[in-house]
């Protein structure tokens, strides 16, 4: 396998340093990410996963934010992949006793690692991070605004099911406002061809959608039937700063995915969530456990992509 992807004109483009924003990859870049992450679910599959790709590269988990499936899902990858991992517990460290970001920053810098995997309550922060080490950044969610790994994943998992994103209807439904998972999903899916409707209150829609190449409704109900995969987003309640809901039953009432609606969705369409689910708001119990639910997929699928966004940064550094 090698670094670095071939642009439409045939040109070889080069591997971007750090994995910042959906953007970084471009049409290519997720093409080739999907493709490494075949290769390396097939890794996954065996007795013994592990292959010694990136033996020798250490890799730095740093979660300012509470996570269960992305923080587990790189470590996995960095593992399989025969990196050494270190984790950094932001509440047993120096930043309680009030260390800033840069210093932070600074200090794992000195201790050699090749890569640095951060989440952070800040928009941005991944991107100051980049400015101030050596090693390569990947955004594992910065604020509301990007979660490039999660995009990558639910392509492959559409990609898997589905064969292709090209021209396929998906609709993101729930809080928009406040979900970086949206933002870095309505960039992926669009690169990839696909048509993106939000569907949510206007409340919980971002202020200013010029820009985004999204049509927008608030009929859950309308937009069901004619969609190939429903992609519900978790209700952010620690990022609501004010009353945007009049009550959470009558947004479930609207906007949840009930059983019933559920029925209105066509056969082969897929059902998403990236998790944490908040059951009986977004997502009815019984609906995330249908067939038609890729969401345990999304996990499994999370740990190939990873291997794969490590692979292409760091097979391709010059350090080490
Ligand atoms: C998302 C996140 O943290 O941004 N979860 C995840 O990474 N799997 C979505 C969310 O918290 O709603």
């Amino acid at each position: 396998m090698t670094a670095g992807y071939s642009g439409t004109s045939g040109e070889r483009r080069p591997v971007p340093r750090h994995l910042l924003s959906v953007a970084d990859l471009g049409q290519e870049g997720i093409q080739e990410v999907m493709a490494l992450a075949d290769s390396f679910a097939e890794v996954s599959e065996r007795s013994i996963p592990r292959v010694p790709a990136l033996r020798g590269k250490t890799v730095m988990s740093l979660f300012y934010e509470d996570s269960t499936r992305t923080r587990l899902s790189f470590e996995a990858a960095a593992k399989r992949l025969s990196a050494d991992t270190l984790t950094f517990t932001v509440s047993a460290s120096s930043v309680s006793k009030g260390e800033c970001l840069r210093d932070t920053a600074e200090t794992i810098s000195a201790m050699g690692v090749d890569a640095v995997v951060i989440r952070h309550a800040s928009a941005g922060a991944p991107w100051q991070v980049a400015s101030w080490v050596d090693a390569c950044v990947i955004n594992a969610g910065d604020g509301w605004h990007e979660h490039p790994t999660q995009a990558l994943l639910d392509c492959y998992t559409i990609r898997s099911r589905m064969g292709s994103l090209h021209g396929l209807r998906i609709a993101i439904v729930g809080d928009v406002k406040h979900s970086r998972v949206a933002r870095s999903d309505v960039l992926a899916f669009t690169m990839l061809g696909a048509e993106v409707t939000l569907v949510a209150p206007p409340t919980l829609l971002p202020p200013n959608l010029s820009g985004w190449p999204v049509r927008v409704s608030s009929d859950l109900d309308a937009v069901l039937g004619n969609c190939g995969v429903v992609y519900m987003l978790r209700m952010q309640a620690e990022r609501q700063t004010e009353a945007l809901l009049p009550s959470l039953r009558e947004y479930t009432a609207r906007f949840g995915l009930t059983r019933a609606r559920a029925d209105l969705l066509a056969d082969d369409a897929l059902v998403m969530h990236p998790g944490p689910m908040n059951r009986g708001v977004e997502i009815a119990a019984d609906v995330a456990e249908l067939p038609c639910s890729v969401i345990t997929r999304q996990v499994a699928n999370g740990v190939a992509v990873r291997m794969a966004v490590l692979f292409l940064l760091l097979g391709a550094s010059p350090r080490g």
